[in-house]
């Protein structure tokens, strides 16, 4: 079901003191007569947060569920609020669903009605994504201090998929909220937003403890909480509301039966092997990471600011020097008309990237954007299938022709092209080095993992206690083959080499990134970097005059004027790079809980005779032992989302993905296809 469908904004009247009102349900997005003292009233005061919010410990999260996210008064009501109430090292996750987004200049028109939260509304504003369909945008401030997850869905759909699964006797087994705002239109308007299903799901999402508020006292939104086990009571509303709904869940809620299964799903196994029951989080918040590259340096980043501390080894003298060591990598992800994982996966680590290098350009690259010709007749093709879906998001992507393209690139270019205004070129070692630059991470280099044993609810690296904690990350690509542990992954590794070639007159006027069957991006130093070869299973770290000239020669169709000036290079004496990518068979990412390979084939075992065996069986997974690898040639885009999934998983917070999407990634997923292609013997 998380496959992107297209959406519609929101389409909106402005009444005489410029308030926004839905055209479509024909109500007001907050109360005439104060929005944000309503919000106060209802949502804060009645979910009681100033005094929970006041009670919490530094390391700890907290997180708030809406339905509506509208205009976001309340997600920056919130956010002002937790910023005086909650201690400097908490932290505030706001999940929202909305399925008809403002548009962004309708949003900065709405919030212009509040200057108070001017400071706040600036930077969602800056950060408000363009939408591309159904999905999920996790977006931070505050170094994750504060962190919103927008949901682009129908409120129940969006909300089911923060289930661990959809298979009842699981499906709770999941990050849980602590307060709920409710706060669909009228439920007369806008029934769906308080509908059973809906209610079931909070219900699933909701633990002993957690809250829930809302302006209607409306006696299908008391039949509601009451079906999802809340306790409630009727207390004054605000303004000209005589009561409003707070309420309160007391019990463990129960396994629903009645939950249904997914129509669709990226996983098409109706079996829980994802869920990983064991999980839980340690007191003892110490994390190592084996490997500094770009997979270990922002998953070290990712927890260090969820308050963990972290050791991390790489077997080098300094970071990055192995696949992340190029001097200039593209941030970039192809997109699809399709909706299937992949196409869905590039899209949602895309869009986070771009947000996530918003404030590290300056010191790590440069945010010249990137150009993508349509350099052969299955690109243009693409091109022209994607300009439907992607026709509303013009910060993410433009349709330019080969005029524009040039005049973007300042040489020309000989074809049209998609053009990514936010993207650019990252230096990887600098931004190594700039996400570990943080008081809670240590970095040991000249340290290769040799060893990894876990004893007495530790993991231990070369049996060195100062290298022990209850959690490890392996995070060095291609070399997780060596541990015993993974060596069962069907990891592939692709050698790469990439040519450095002199600037020269016509190529200084080269202003932005372009990519074809290669990329070259403007010169740093006097050098411009291009790249890169494929060769899979080749395993020489000598530069190959062949290569070179396979990197000149992608860009002479489309960059004759720059190709003619290095035409002569002399190939032998050109400078350049060889380095490994680590990909897997479906060309994503490995990211999650390590499975316990026997326990995993026997648990599932019957999947070999009968693809679609029902086994009420979790998956059996190494306690905190966690991977991140298999970026292949997309580090950059993929590194700064997985690392947040992974923070995630382990902190037991709401995923910044689909669970289908999450599903999508698990480590365990090979081991499950090869039983149902009953390729694995226990
Ligand atoms: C030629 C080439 C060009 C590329 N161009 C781009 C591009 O333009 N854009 C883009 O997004 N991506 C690009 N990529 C892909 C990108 O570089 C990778 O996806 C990314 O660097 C992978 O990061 P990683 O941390 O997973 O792996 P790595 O960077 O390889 O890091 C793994 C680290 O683990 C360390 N290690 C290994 N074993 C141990 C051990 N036992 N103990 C301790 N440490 C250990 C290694 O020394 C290494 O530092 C390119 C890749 C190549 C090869
Ligand atoms: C009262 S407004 C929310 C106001 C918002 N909380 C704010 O702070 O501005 C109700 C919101 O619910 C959204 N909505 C309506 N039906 C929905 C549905 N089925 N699923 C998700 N959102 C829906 C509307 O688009 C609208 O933004």
């Amino acid at each position: 079901m998380s496959d992107s469908s297209p959406i519609d904004h929101a389409q909106l009247q402005w009444d005489e003191d410029g308030q926004p009102l839905s055209s479509v349900f024909g109500d007001v997005y907050f109360s005439r007569a104060n929005g944000l003292e309503e919000t106060r009233h209802v949502f804060l005061q009645h979910n009681q947060l100033n005094e929970r919010w006041q009670q919490l410990h530094a390391g700890a999260h907290f997180t708030i569920a809406e339905t509506g996210f509208g205009s976001g008064l309340n997600f920056l009501a919130a956010w002002q609020l937790w910023l005086t109430a909650a201690p400097a090292g908490a932290q505030l996750h706001f999940v929202s669903v909305e399925k008809y987004p403002l548009t962004k200049s309708d949003l900065r028109r709405a919030l212009a009605l509040w200057p108070e939260l001017d400071e706040f509304t600036a930077q969602l504003i800056d950060a408000y994504p363009g939408f591309v369909g159904t999905g999920f945008h996790r977006l931070n401030f505050m170094d994750g201090r504060v962190r919103l997850t927008l949901i682009i869905e129908d409120a129940a759909r969006g909300f089911s998929q923060l289930l661990a699964t959809p298979q009842p006797m699981y499906a709770s087994h999941c990050a849980k909220i602590d307060a709920w705002f409710l706060d669909g239109f009228a439920p007369a308007k806008n029934p769906q937003m308080w509908s059973d299903e809906l209610f079931t799901v909070i219900r699933q999402l909701s633990h002993p403890g957690t809250t829930a508020a809302t302006f209607s006292a409306a006696g299908i939104v008391k039949q509601g909480l009451k079906l999802a086990g809340f306790n409630i009571r009727k207390v004054p509303g605000f303004g000209r509301k005589r009561e409003m709904v707070a309420a309160r869940l007391e019990q463990e809620p129960g396994i629903n039966q009645q939950a249904p299964l997914p129509a669709r799903s990226y996983s098409p196994y109706p079996v829980p092997w994802t869920i990983n029951a064991a999980a839980a989080v340690p007191s003892a918040k110490h994390a190592l990471i084996i490997g500094g590259g770009l997979a270990g340096c922002t998953s070290a980043r990712a927890l260090a600011e969820r308050g963990w501390k972290i050791t991390l080894v790489e077997s080098h003298n300094a970071l990055a020097q192995e696949a992340s060591g190029n001097p200039q990598g593209v941030l970039y992800a192809k997109l699809s008309p399709q909706n299937e994982a992949q196409a869905q996966f590039n899209l949602h680590a895309l869009q986070f990237a771009q947000q996530f290098y918003r404030s590290r350009w300056s010191e790590t690259g440069e945010q010249c954007g990137v150009l993508q010709l349509a350099h052969c007749e299955s690109e243009q093709q693409l091109h022209e299938q994607l300009r439907e879906k992607f026709s509303a998001a013009d910060e993410l992507v433009q349709f330019v022709d080969a005029a524009r393209a040039s005049d973007i690139a300042g040489v020309t270019c000989s074809h049209s092209a998609l053009y990514f205004p936010q993207a650019g070129w990252i230096n990887p070692r600098r931004l190594c080095e700039t996400l570990t630059n943080h008081p809670a991470i240590r970095v040991i280099t000249h340290c290769a993992a040799v060893e990894l044993e876990r004893r007495d609810g530790n993991w231990q690296i070369n049996n060195n206690p100062e290298l022990r904690a209850p959690i490890v990350i392996i995070a060095n690509a291609t070399d997780a083959k060596a541990f015993a542990l993974t060596q069962h992954l069907p990891i592939k590794s692709i050698r790469g080499q990439i040519t450095y070639l002199p600037q020269t007159t016509p190529s200084s006027a080269l202003k932005t990134l372009i990519c074809s069957e290669g990329y070259i991006g403007p010169a740093v130093s006097g050098q411009h970097c291009t790249g890169a070869t494929f060769n899979l299973k080749e395993t020489s770290r000598e530069l190959r005059p062949a290569d070179h000239r396979t990197n000149l020669e992608n860009l002479r169709a489309p960059l004759p004027a720059l190709f003619g000036e290095w035409e002569s290079v002399h190939l032998e004496s050109l400078p350049g790079r060889v380095a490994f990518r680590c990909t897997l068979p479906d060309y994503l990412p490995l990211i999650g809980a390590v499975p316990d390979e026997q326990a995993m084939l026997d648990d599932f075992a019957p999947l070999r005779k009968n693809a679609r065996a029902v086994i009420y069986k979790t998956g059996t997974y190494h306690q905190g032992l966690f991977i991140n690898i298999g970026h292949g040639s997309r580090g950059l885009a993929y590194t700064p989302l997985c690392a947040e999934l992974l923070a995630a998983h382990i902190n037991r917070e709401v995923l910044p993905l689909p669970r289908e999407l999450a599903n999508a990634l698990n480590p365990a997923r090979f081991l499950i296809r090869d039983l149902i292609r009953n390729k694995r013997q226990g």
